[in-house]
Protein backbone atom coordinates (compact mmCIF):
# COMPACT_ATOMS: atom_id res chain seq x y z
CA UNK A 1 0.00 0.00 0.00
CA UNK A 2 2.79 2.08 0.09
CA UNK A 3 2.61 5.49 2.61
CA UNK A 4 -0.64 6.79 3.86
CA UNK A 5 -2.16 9.43 5.34
CA UNK A 6 -4.57 9.76 8.37
CA UNK A 7 -7.46 12.11 7.38
CA UNK A 8 -9.30 14.30 10.22
CA UNK A 9 -12.03 11.49 10.82
CA UNK A 10 -9.60 8.94 11.39
CA UNK A 11 -9.49 6.99 8.16
CA UNK A 12 -6.44 6.37 5.75
CA UNK A 13 -5.61 7.45 2.58
CA UNK A 14 -2.56 5.83 1.01
CA UNK A 15 -1.13 8.23 -0.62
CA UNK A 16 -0.24 7.21 -3.90
CA UNK A 17 -3.37 6.93 -6.08
CA UNK A 18 -4.63 6.43 -9.21
CA UNK A 19 -6.30 9.07 -11.41
CA UNK A 20 -8.87 8.12 -13.77
CA UNK A 21 -9.74 10.87 -15.50
CA UNK A 22 -10.81 9.63 -19.13
CA UNK A 23 -14.19 9.90 -21.27
CA UNK A 24 -16.67 6.69 -21.10
CA UNK A 25 -15.64 5.56 -24.05
CA UNK A 26 -12.44 4.15 -22.79
CA UNK A 27 -14.30 1.70 -20.49
CA UNK A 28 -11.84 -0.85 -21.33
CA UNK A 29 -8.52 0.83 -20.83
CA UNK A 30 -9.65 2.03 -17.48
CA UNK A 31 -11.08 -1.14 -16.16
CA UNK A 32 -7.82 -3.33 -17.32
CA UNK A 33 -5.84 -0.38 -16.01
CA UNK A 34 -7.34 -0.47 -12.26
CA UNK A 35 -6.88 -4.15 -12.32
CA UNK A 36 -2.68 -3.44 -13.50
CA UNK A 37 -2.84 -1.10 -10.61
CA UNK A 38 -4.53 -3.20 -8.21
CA UNK A 39 -1.98 -5.86 -8.70
CA UNK A 40 0.72 -3.48 -8.80
CA UNK A 41 0.00 -2.37 -4.84
CA UNK A 42 -2.58 0.62 -5.28
CA UNK A 43 -5.65 0.70 -2.67
CA UNK A 44 -6.91 4.11 -3.85
CA UNK A 45 -8.54 5.10 -6.93
CA UNK A 46 -9.80 8.26 -7.42
CA UNK A 47 -12.80 9.20 -10.23
CA UNK A 48 -15.59 11.39 -10.44
CA UNK A 49 -19.05 11.69 -12.35
CA UNK A 50 -18.00 14.29 -14.91
CA UNK A 51 -15.33 11.84 -15.58
CA UNK A 52 -17.23 9.07 -16.74
CA UNK A 53 -14.79 6.34 -15.59
CA UNK A 54 -16.49 5.41 -12.61
CA UNK A 55 -18.32 2.40 -14.52
CA UNK A 56 -15.46 1.02 -15.38
CA UNK A 57 -13.30 1.48 -11.99
CA UNK A 58 -16.45 -0.12 -9.79
CA UNK A 59 -16.58 -3.20 -12.50
CA UNK A 60 -12.75 -3.71 -12.34
CA UNK A 61 -13.50 -3.54 -8.66
CA UNK A 62 -15.92 -5.63 -8.44
CA UNK A 63 -14.40 -8.63 -10.43
CA UNK A 64 -11.47 -8.01 -7.80
CA UNK A 65 -13.50 -8.17 -5.06
CA UNK A 66 -15.34 -11.34 -6.19
CA UNK A 67 -11.62 -13.30 -6.79
CA UNK A 68 -11.15 -12.47 -3.27
CA UNK A 69 -7.43 -10.64 -4.31
CA UNK A 70 -8.95 -7.94 -2.40
CA UNK A 71 -11.68 -6.61 0.04
CA UNK A 72 -13.97 -3.07 -0.03
CA UNK A 73 -12.42 -1.90 3.42
CA UNK A 74 -8.54 -2.18 2.10
CA UNK A 75 -9.50 0.31 -0.99
CA UNK A 76 -9.77 3.80 -0.67
CA UNK A 77 -12.56 4.82 -3.66
CA UNK A 78 -12.66 8.83 -3.95
CA UNK A 79 -16.04 10.36 -6.25
CA UNK A 80 -17.15 13.80 -7.08
CA UNK A 81 -20.14 16.29 -7.12
CA UNK A 82 -19.74 18.20 -10.57
CA UNK A 83 -21.21 21.72 -11.30
CA UNK A 84 -24.56 20.50 -12.15
CA UNK A 85 -25.09 18.05 -9.37
CA UNK A 86 -24.97 21.03 -6.59
CA UNK A 87 -28.73 21.54 -5.72
CA UNK A 88 -29.12 17.69 -4.63
CA UNK A 89 -25.79 15.65 -3.35
CA UNK A 90 -27.33 12.62 -1.71
CA UNK A 91 -29.29 11.90 -5.29
CA UNK A 92 -25.87 12.54 -6.81
CA UNK A 93 -23.99 10.49 -4.73
CA UNK A 94 -26.48 7.51 -5.11
CA UNK A 95 -25.93 7.69 -8.87
CA UNK A 96 -22.48 7.74 -8.64
CA UNK A 97 -22.56 4.78 -5.93
CA UNK A 98 -24.88 2.69 -8.46
CA UNK A 99 -22.03 3.09 -11.29
CA UNK A 100 -19.05 2.39 -8.71
CA UNK A 101 -21.18 -0.54 -7.72
CA UNK A 102 -20.39 0.18 -4.07
CA UNK A 103 -22.63 0.49 -1.24
CA UNK A 104 -20.10 3.68 0.07
CA UNK A 105 -17.25 5.90 -1.52
CA UNK A 106 -14.40 6.72 1.74
CA UNK A 107 -14.52 10.56 -0.12
CA UNK A 108 -16.97 12.30 -1.73
CA UNK A 109 -15.55 16.01 -2.75
CA UNK A 110 -17.03 19.19 -4.36
CA UNK A 111 -15.35 19.09 -7.75
CA UNK A 112 -15.34 23.01 -8.30
CA UNK A 113 -16.42 25.70 -6.42
CA UNK A 114 -19.22 26.62 -9.25
CA UNK A 115 -22.85 25.56 -10.64
CA UNK A 116 -23.78 25.02 -13.56
CA UNK A 117 -27.50 24.35 -15.24
CA UNK A 118 -28.18 20.19 -16.02
CA UNK A 119 -27.77 20.35 -19.54
CA UNK A 120 -24.70 22.75 -20.21
CA UNK A 121 -21.43 21.39 -22.39
CA UNK A 122 -18.17 22.90 -21.40
CA UNK A 123 -16.62 25.10 -22.10
CA UNK A 124 -19.70 27.15 -19.95
CA UNK A 125 -21.83 29.61 -22.00
CA UNK A 126 -23.10 32.45 -20.47
CA UNK A 127 -26.31 31.01 -19.84
CA UNK A 128 -24.80 27.95 -18.00
CA UNK A 129 -23.82 29.29 -14.61
CA UNK A 130 -25.98 29.71 -11.58
CA UNK A 131 -25.66 31.73 -8.78
CA UNK A 132 -23.20 29.63 -6.04
CA UNK A 133 -25.20 28.87 -2.70
CA UNK A 134 -22.01 26.29 -1.31
CA UNK A 135 -23.41 26.46 1.88
CA UNK A 136 -26.20 24.62 0.91
CA UNK A 137 -24.15 22.36 -1.16
CA UNK A 138 -22.25 21.65 1.84
CA UNK A 139 -25.27 20.84 3.63
CA UNK A 140 -26.19 18.49 1.08
CA UNK A 141 -22.52 17.05 1.46
CA UNK A 142 -23.26 16.49 4.99
CA UNK A 143 -26.32 14.67 4.95
CA UNK A 144 -23.96 12.27 2.19
CA UNK A 145 -21.92 11.88 5.32
CA UNK A 146 -24.70 11.28 7.68
CA UNK A 147 -26.50 8.87 5.19
CA UNK A 148 -22.93 6.43 6.01
CA UNK A 149 -22.65 7.20 1.31
CA UNK A 150 -19.36 8.26 1.76
CA UNK A 151 -16.66 7.93 4.91
CA UNK A 152 -15.75 11.35 4.83
CA UNK A 153 -16.21 14.93 2.26
CA UNK A 154 -13.99 17.50 1.23
CA UNK A 155 -13.52 19.54 -1.70
CA UNK A 156 -11.66 20.54 -5.07
CA UNK A 157 -10.38 23.81 -6.08
CA UNK A 158 -10.93 24.94 -2.99
CA UNK A 159 -8.53 28.59 -2.43
CA UNK A 160 -7.67 28.81 1.52
CA UNK A 161 -10.39 32.14 1.30
CA UNK A 162 -13.19 29.63 0.41
CA UNK A 163 -12.13 27.12 2.85
CA UNK A 164 -11.87 29.40 5.44
CA UNK A 165 -15.78 30.41 4.45
CA UNK A 166 -16.76 27.13 4.61
CA UNK A 167 -15.42 25.98 8.19
CA UNK A 168 -16.73 29.30 9.70
CA UNK A 169 -20.01 27.41 9.10
CA UNK A 170 -19.98 23.83 8.30
CA UNK A 171 -21.08 21.09 11.05
CA UNK A 172 -18.21 18.27 9.43
CA UNK A 173 -15.05 20.07 8.24
CA UNK A 174 -13.59 18.95 4.83
CA UNK A 175 -11.60 16.21 5.19
CA UNK A 176 -9.55 17.15 2.27
CA UNK A 177 -8.91 19.55 -0.74
CA UNK A 178 -7.90 18.29 -4.01
CA UNK A 179 -6.08 20.77 -6.25
CA UNK A 180 -3.33 20.89 -9.35
CA UNK A 181 -0.08 20.76 -7.66
CA UNK A 182 3.00 20.02 -8.68
CA UNK A 183 6.79 21.17 -8.65
CA UNK A 184 5.50 24.33 -11.04
CA UNK A 185 2.83 25.29 -9.14
CA UNK A 186 3.78 24.24 -4.97
CA UNK A 187 0.88 25.42 -3.22
CA UNK A 188 2.86 26.56 -0.36
CA UNK A 189 0.38 28.48 1.15
CA UNK A 190 -2.29 26.54 0.99
CA UNK A 191 -0.20 23.61 2.14
CA UNK A 192 0.00 25.34 5.03
CA UNK A 193 -3.22 26.65 5.82
CA UNK A 194 -4.57 23.14 5.25
CA UNK A 195 -1.91 21.18 7.30
CA UNK A 196 -2.74 23.85 10.19
CA UNK A 197 -6.81 23.61 9.87
CA UNK A 198 -6.16 19.46 9.76
CA UNK A 199 -7.32 18.99 5.58
CA UNK A 200 -5.28 16.73 3.67
CA UNK A 201 -4.82 18.04 0.38
CA UNK A 202 -4.53 16.02 -2.59
CA UNK A 203 -2.72 16.35 -6.09
CA UNK A 204 -4.40 16.32 -9.60
CA UNK A 205 -2.94 16.14 -12.43
CA UNK A 206 0.77 15.74 -10.01
CA UNK A 207 3.04 15.46 -13.46
CA UNK A 208 1.20 18.39 -15.12
CA UNK A 209 -0.58 16.35 -17.32
CA UNK A 210 1.61 15.47 -20.42
CA UNK A 211 0.57 15.15 -23.82
CA UNK A 212 -3.16 16.24 -22.75
CA UNK A 213 -5.04 19.50 -24.45
CA UNK A 214 -5.73 21.00 -21.16
CA UNK A 215 -2.12 20.07 -19.61
CA UNK A 216 1.56 20.22 -20.31
CA UNK A 217 4.78 19.37 -20.49
CA UNK A 218 6.19 22.17 -18.53
CA UNK A 219 7.02 19.65 -15.36
CA UNK A 220 8.38 16.43 -17.06
CA UNK A 221 10.62 18.27 -19.53
CA UNK A 222 12.25 20.63 -16.44
CA UNK A 223 15.90 19.93 -16.88
CA UNK A 224 16.49 20.07 -12.90
CA UNK A 225 13.98 17.82 -11.98
CA UNK A 226 15.41 15.54 -15.28
CA UNK A 227 18.59 16.29 -13.52
CA UNK A 228 17.95 15.04 -10.31
CA UNK A 229 16.14 12.21 -11.82
CA UNK A 230 19.55 10.73 -13.39
CA UNK A 231 21.50 11.44 -10.29
CA UNK A 232 18.79 9.03 -8.56
CA UNK A 233 18.77 6.42 -11.36
CA UNK A 234 14.85 7.37 -11.20
CA UNK A 235 12.36 8.53 -13.90
CA UNK A 236 11.39 12.21 -13.79
CA UNK A 237 7.85 11.14 -13.14
CA UNK A 238 8.84 9.36 -9.53
CA UNK A 239 10.57 12.85 -8.61
CA UNK A 240 8.22 14.68 -8.79
CA UNK A 241 5.93 11.98 -7.16
CA UNK A 242 8.01 11.40 -4.49
CA UNK A 243 8.53 15.29 -4.15
CA UNK A 244 4.44 15.39 -3.18
CA UNK A 245 5.20 12.79 -0.80
CA UNK A 246 7.56 14.93 0.72
CA UNK A 247 5.53 17.69 1.44
CA UNK A 248 2.74 15.65 2.62
CA UNK A 249 0.85 15.18 -0.29
CA UNK A 250 -1.57 12.34 -2.16
CA UNK A 251 -0.77 12.57 -5.14
CA UNK A 252 -3.32 10.95 -8.52
CA UNK A 253 -1.07 9.90 -11.71
CA UNK A 254 -2.99 9.21 -14.06
CA UNK A 255 -1.48 6.45 -16.23
CA UNK A 256 -3.34 3.51 -18.11
CA UNK A 257 0.01 2.06 -19.09
CA UNK A 258 1.48 -0.84 -17.40
CA UNK A 259 4.95 0.39 -17.33
CA UNK A 260 4.04 3.89 -16.45
CA UNK A 261 1.26 3.03 -13.59
CA UNK A 262 4.00 0.31 -11.93
CA UNK A 263 6.64 2.80 -12.00
CA UNK A 264 4.39 5.57 -10.70
CA UNK A 265 4.31 3.17 -7.45
CA UNK A 266 7.84 2.61 -7.18
CA UNK A 267 8.55 5.90 -4.75
CA UNK A 268 8.48 4.62 -1.39
CA UNK A 269 12.22 2.92 -0.97
CA UNK A 270 14.28 5.63 -2.16
CA UNK A 271 14.25 9.23 -1.08
CA UNK A 272 15.23 13.00 -2.56
CA UNK A 273 17.97 15.10 -0.08
CA UNK A 274 17.96 18.21 1.27
CA UNK A 275 19.76 19.61 -1.59
CA UNK A 276 17.34 18.25 -4.05
CA UNK A 277 14.35 19.91 -2.43
CA UNK A 278 16.40 23.30 -1.83
CA UNK A 279 16.94 23.00 -5.78
CA UNK A 280 12.91 22.41 -6.58
CA UNK A 281 11.69 24.81 -4.13
CA UNK A 282 13.71 27.53 -6.20
CA UNK A 283 11.68 26.59 -9.83
CA UNK A 284 9.50 29.10 -11.52
CA UNK A 285 5.50 28.78 -10.49
CA UNK A 286 2.41 28.81 -13.24
CA UNK A 287 -0.50 27.13 -13.15
CA UNK A 288 -1.33 25.09 -15.95
CA UNK A 289 -5.58 24.87 -15.60
CA UNK A 290 -6.59 28.77 -14.48
CA UNK A 291 -10.03 28.13 -15.40
CA UNK A 292 -10.23 31.12 -18.02
CA UNK A 293 -13.57 29.32 -19.36
CA UNK A 294 -15.25 29.10 -15.92
CA UNK A 295 -15.10 33.48 -15.28
CA UNK A 296 -17.13 36.15 -17.07
CA UNK A 297 -18.29 39.68 -16.29
CA UNK A 298 -22.04 39.17 -15.98
CA UNK A 299 -23.21 35.50 -14.87
CA UNK A 300 -20.12 33.61 -13.61
CA UNK A 301 -19.92 33.89 -9.47
CA UNK A 302 -16.04 35.07 -10.90
CA UNK A 303 -15.38 38.00 -13.49
CA UNK A 304 -12.07 37.27 -13.49
CA UNK A 305 -9.71 33.93 -12.89
CA UNK A 306 -7.70 36.09 -9.96
CA UNK A 307 -11.63 36.06 -8.07
CA UNK A 308 -11.93 32.46 -9.34
CA UNK A 309 -8.85 31.49 -7.00
CA UNK A 310 -8.90 34.60 -4.46
CA UNK A 311 -6.21 36.18 -5.81
CA UNK A 312 -4.00 32.78 -5.07
CA UNK A 313 -3.21 32.61 -8.60
P1 LIG B 1 -0.32 7.42 -20.10
O1 LIG B 1 -1.74 7.14 -19.61
O2 LIG B 1 -0.12 7.06 -21.55
O3 LIG B 1 0.71 6.84 -19.19
P2 LIG B 1 -1.28 13.61 -14.72
O4 LIG B 1 -1.32 12.44 -13.81
O5 LIG B 1 -0.40 14.71 -14.27
O6 LIG B 1 -2.68 14.11 -15.06
O7 LIG B 1 -0.64 13.13 -16.10
C1 LIG B 1 -1.28 12.17 -16.91
C2 LIG B 1 -0.52 12.03 -18.21
O8 LIG B 1 0.83 11.65 -17.92
C3 LIG B 1 -1.07 10.98 -19.11
O9 LIG B 1 -0.99 11.48 -20.43
C4 LIG B 1 -0.16 9.78 -18.91
O10 LIG B 1 -0.09 9.04 -20.09
C5 LIG B 1 1.16 10.44 -18.59
N1 LIG B 1 2.00 9.68 -17.63
C6 LIG B 1 1.60 9.06 -16.50
N2 LIG B 1 2.64 8.50 -15.86
C7 LIG B 1 3.73 8.79 -16.59
C8 LIG B 1 5.11 8.49 -16.46
N3 LIG B 1 5.57 7.79 -15.42
N4 LIG B 1 5.96 8.95 -17.43
C9 LIG B 1 5.51 9.65 -18.49
N5 LIG B 1 4.21 9.97 -18.67
C10 LIG B 1 3.33 9.55 -17.74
Amino acid sequence: MGYVAELNTGNKMPVIGLGTGAPAYQYEEIKAAVGVALQVGYRHFDTASYYGSEGALGASLTEAFQRGDVKREEVFVTTKLWDDEHDDPPAAITKSLKHLQLEYVDLYLIHWPLRLRKGYTLPPKEEDFLPLAIKSTWQGMEKCFELGLTKAIGLSNFSCKKIEDLLNYCKIPPAANQVELHPMWQQKKLRDYCRKMKIQVCAWSPLGAPKTPWGSNVVMDNPVIKEIAQKHGKSTAQVVLRWGIDKGVCALPKSFNKGRITENFQVFDWCLTAEDHEKMSKLEQRKILRGEDLVNSTTSPYRTIEELWDGEI
